[in-house]
């Protein structure tokens, strides 16, 4: 199965404690978050995109997907953990075992699509002295994953990260082009790239008439993008998502 251009984050289904989206939400009820992953599916999404670190998403979306895995790609993490309202990184071969084995369980399911390490910024330390790539090579020839990868916050992580893994996870938006150079990257190794945060995380730029259409075409408009994962928990802001995305393809 071939990612779609789009996929959906799922921060906002497990975790409202520190994440610095310009509002308040409450987190959707069982209904409403089975609605949302429908709406997805029938607008052609089939990536979904979680994570230990987004509290109960990984275990909400076990039992929402529960009858449907065939349908959906799914994306995890490793490395970071929400406790108690703080973030705690573990990048340890022994953590990432046991974490994507808690994934497993959680997400109801005995393969992984894809797994990233969950950076904390230190991307080239994680690289280069962690073992958590090479771990999750091991875990993929087990046949636990299938393709795994690294979530940077650096330009030189992202790029190494492109060479030593499947894929990478960087931040590209209207705001924020200075990770231009792992899209880059990707584009010419023929590595995966997964967009986070090509809205600004709900901060849309005020000086573009329509901020949505100019953020999927500043993305889409780069060879090297294979998804870009929007989290949104608002029907009307999926369908618009989607549109826009189709709108800014057509003219690639
Ligand atoms: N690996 C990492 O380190 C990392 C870090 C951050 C994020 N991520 C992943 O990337 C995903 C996306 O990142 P993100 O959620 O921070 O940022 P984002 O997708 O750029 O923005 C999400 C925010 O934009 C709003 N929004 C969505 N569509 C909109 C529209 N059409 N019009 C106006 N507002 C809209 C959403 O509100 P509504 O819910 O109301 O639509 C939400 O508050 C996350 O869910 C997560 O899966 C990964």
């Amino acid at each position: 199965m071939l990612v779609s251009a789009l996929g959906l984050g799922t921060v906002k289904l497990g975790r409202d404690q520190g994440v610095k989206y310009p509002d308040d939400f409450t987190i959707p009820d069982d209904r409403e978050a089975a609605a949302l992953l429908a709406q997805a599916r029938e607008l052609g999404i089939n990536l979904i995109d979680t994570a230990p670190a987004y509290d109960k998403s990984e275990q909400r979306l076990g039992s929402l997907l529960k009858d449907q895995r065939s349908d959906w790609l799914i994306c995890s993490k490793v490395g970071e953990e929400f406790c108690d309202g703080q973030s705690q990184f573990d990048f340890s071969p022994e953590h990432t075992r046991t974490s994507i084995e808690r994934s497993l369980k959680r997400l109801r399911t005995d393969y992984i699509d894809m797994v990233l390490v969950h950076s904390d910024g230190n991307d080239m330390d994680i690289i280069n002295q962690r073992g958590t790539l090479q771990t999750l090579e091991e875990i993929k020839q087990r046949g636990l994953i299938r393709a795994f990868g690294m979530s940077t916050k650096t330009v030189a992580g992202g790029i190494a990260a492109a060479a030593a893994s499947d894929m990478v996870m960087l931040t590209y938006n209207l705001a924020y082009r200075d990770e231009v150079a792992v899209l880059d990257e990707c584009a010419r190794l023929g590595k995966g790239a997964l967009i986070k945060k090509a809205l600004a995380s709900g901060h849309l730029a005020r000086d573009y008439e329509d901020p949505v259409q100019a953020s999927m075409d500043l993305i889409f408009s780069h060879p090297g993008t294979s998804s870009a994962i929007i989290g949104t928990i608002t029907p009307k802001h999926l369908e618009a998502n989607v549109l826009a995305a189709r709108n800014s393809l057509e003219v690639r």
